[in-house]
């Protein structure tokens, strides 16, 4: 079949019997889930979970939408990721291959992974930090971070990780927030072949007014000269090596907080998304072993993920890890040294199951797949996808190229908010619909509701995903604002429906197709970017008066960053001009991070807005894209847009 006939046919993918009949998903699950789901998610947290103490509830729904379950259940979650499987006998399996990006590499059994979290632990108390206290972790793909994390968990001290590609402005925001005392970062880390600094932006992040850091902790990785402060800047090396190997994993609450993790949302200041111990722990190990299959005494699985986002610490960290499995760890990219970098790993340890995010898929699709072709991928068994939609060709040429046309694909929609994979199909159980995430995972219940807040199924009409029923890993709300939490996913629809911004719609055959965001949150190369976000970055530079922002399509990155900016009359009589666009896409990536950096700027006289003055996006939309100009007929002056398109047609930015 040519690439270009794999789109034209309309392919399903029924389980092959072989995967099926060693699959962990089973059809049961569903019948066990509808006939009494309470009960289905106490034998999922009781069967994969140790509890110091078993719970008495599994879910206390009195106060919703502030949910609570495993109630009066104690735990720890770094017990449940190490120490157990070292008591079990699996000490000396590999529960992470990392490998750097300029090749070096280490091996680390669970018995070692112990000893260091251990360490860590005790480290971390050294520092002062105990139980309650947010610690900011901001580090790059190194083991490290993995160690960190629970080092925290184990301590009962919520993480809040940062992603590295962050700015010291972004960082300084989410150290504030969440008021952490001790910030985790390195001197910096290797990115595109050269090293790259981090600490340099925690100095500058805590430089600035009041904040509450203490002390920062500091990973040494590439040897780069740091400036250092005494009284504040510990080495890791010196405080977590000297450590004992020995620290008592004490038990926790189920709903003790185990991280905040900032998120892109419709307004300017992100928010903390935090998660509990028991429901986020439970659900992360389910779905790991019933979505990815994992199978710990075999497979090798691999996350391409960054630790710095959800999918990073629920399939690298807590998942994975809980079920003991063996997984690589990689932090680089994907074209460094060369184009076939994942396929030579992948080759290299015999990686299993890959999970990794479409926008991946389609730069390897504009590779070509003599790429992949060179290297042995034999060993793969499923892939996975996660982060945006996958379009049916990007679906269709990961399973021809990559999975050898024989592995199933899942596609794995969920979010921050939601903690764990909410609906994807069941590997060796569910045919499979390229495109389409298809189902709820069993114990998880959606809906689509129109406008008006209806439920439909008619097929290919399209509405709002809503989640109809608590789930484990549910988050239990932002970090200091209750109200806001209430607001933005539980009143769209009323108190009955979780709101979660995305469009949907069912086909013929009842599978859900997830359409993007319906709100100001654009999903570029998979990450959250929120519109109103990168406007007051805009509009923090002196020579903007007025921005706007909208997510255009782009064939690679999903959707991109497209910005329109009125420029203050000084600016504005200065000419404007190439060199006021390079220096507003660098103030956007100084101020969030190189990831917001908008693909285009263009200066205008005037934005589209309505005689209420809401800027009208949609026109915008319409010009970033390239196509013509729908209704203007709410503009309170419908010559803007044509000033506009000239603009455009005469060559401007
Ligand atoms: O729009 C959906 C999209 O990513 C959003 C969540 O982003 P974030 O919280 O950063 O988490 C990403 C990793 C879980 C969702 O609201 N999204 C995520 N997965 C999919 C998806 N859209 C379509 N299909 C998916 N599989």
């Amino acid at each position: 079949m040519s690439e270009a006939s794999l789109s034209q046919e309309h392919h399903t993918f029924p389980p092959d019997p072989a995967f099926a009949a060693q699959a962990n998903g089973t059809a049961d699950l569903y019948a066990a889930a509808d006939a009494d789901y309470e009960a289905f998610w106490a034998q999922q947290a009781r069967d994969r979970i140790s509890w110091a103490t078993d719970f008495e509830q599994t879910l206390d729904w009195s106060n919703a939408p502030f949910a609570k379950w495993f109630v009066g259940g104690t735990l720890n979650a770094a017990y449940n990721c190490v120490d157990r499987h070292v008591e079990a006998g699996n000490g000396d399996r590999v529960a992470i291959h990392f490998e750097g990006e300029p090749g070096d590499t280490r091996s680390i059994t669970y018995a070692e992974l112990q000893r260091e979290v251990c360490k860590a632990a005790n480290a971390l108390e050294s520092l002062g930090i105990g139980k309650g206290d947010t610690v900011a972790i901001y580090l790059p793909m190194i083991p490290e971070a993995a160690v960190a994390m629970l080092a925290c968990a184990r301590i009962g001290a919520p993480h809040s990780v940062v992603f590295g590609g962050f700015s010291a402005d972004a960082l300084n925001t989410r150290i504030n927030d969440a008021d952490s005392r001790l910030v985790i970062t390195a001197d910096g880390g290797y990115r595109r072949g050269a090293p790259s600094a981090l600490k340099p932006a925690v100095d500058a992040a805590i430089a600035v007014g009041d904040n509450p850091v203490e002390k920062v902790l500091v990973v040494r990785r590439t040897g780069q000269e740091v400036a250092w402060d005494d009284s504040r800047d510990v080495w890791w090396h010196d405080v977590v090596d000297a450590a004992s190997d020995q620290h008592e994993a004490r038990p926790h609450d189920a709903e003790d907080p185990l991280f905040i993790l900032y998120t892109s949302g419709t307004t300017g200041k992100p928010k903390g998304i935090f998660h509990t111990t028991g429901g986020y722990l439970t659900q992360v190990a389910y779905t790991n072993s019933v979505v990815h299959d994992v199978h710990p005494e075999t497979d090798v699985y691999w996350c391409t993920a960054d630790i710095g986002w959800v999918t990073g610490h629920s399939y690298i960290v807590y998942g994975p890890l809980a079920n003991g499995a063996t997984q690589l760890m990689y932090e680089g990219t994907p074209d460094t040294p060369h184009q076939g970098r994942w396929w030579e790993l992948i080759e290299k340890y015999k990686v299993s199951i890959l999970y990794t995010a479409p926008t991946a898929v389609r730069t390897f699709m504009k590779w070509g797949h003599d790429v992949p072709q060179k290297f042995d991928l034999s060993s793969l068994r499923l892939l996975g996808s996660v982060g945006e939609p996958i379009n049916p060709e990007a679906w269709l040429w990961y399973r021809k190229w990559i999975g050898g046309d024989r592995c199933p694909i899942v596609d794995t929609w969920w979010q921050t908010e939601t903690g764990a994979i909410m609906i994807s199909p069941l590997p060796g159980v569910t045919t499979l619909e390229p495109g389409s995430a298809q189902k709820p995972v069993p114990g998880v219940s959606a809906q689509i509701l129109d406008d008006e807040g209806q439920p439909f199924t008619e097929p290919e009409k399209v509405g709002y995903l809503v989640l109809t029923k608590p789930w484990p890993s549910m988050l239990r709300g932002i970090w200091g604002d209750p109200e806001r939490y209430q607001q933005t996913y539980w009143s769209r629809f009323g108190p009955k429906y979780y709101f979660a911004g995305d469009g949907a719609k069912y086909d013929a055959d009842g599978n859900i197709w997830l359409l993007g965001r319906v709100d100001d949150v654009m999903n570029v190369s998979g990450h959250r970017l929120s519109t109103a976000e990168i406007e007051s970055a805009l509009v923090s530079h002196p020579a903007v008066a007025e921005a706007a922002v909208v997510g255009a399509s782009d064939e690679t990155t999903g959707q991109a960053v497209a910005a329109f900016v009125i420029l203050r009359s000084e600016a504005a009589a200065d000419g404007g001009g190439p060199d006021i666009v390079q220096e507003l896409r660098n103030h956007v990536a100084k101020e969030i991070g190189p990831i917001a950096k908008p693909r285009s700027i263009m200066v205008v006289t005037e934005l589209p807005k309505t005689r209420s003055g809401k800027i009208m996006r949609r026109l915008l939309k319409d010009v970033a894209e390239g196509r013509a100009i729908g209704d203007v007929t709410t503009l309170a002056d419908s010559s803007v847009m044509t000033l506009i398109k000239e603009g455009m047609a005469s060559g401007a930015e």
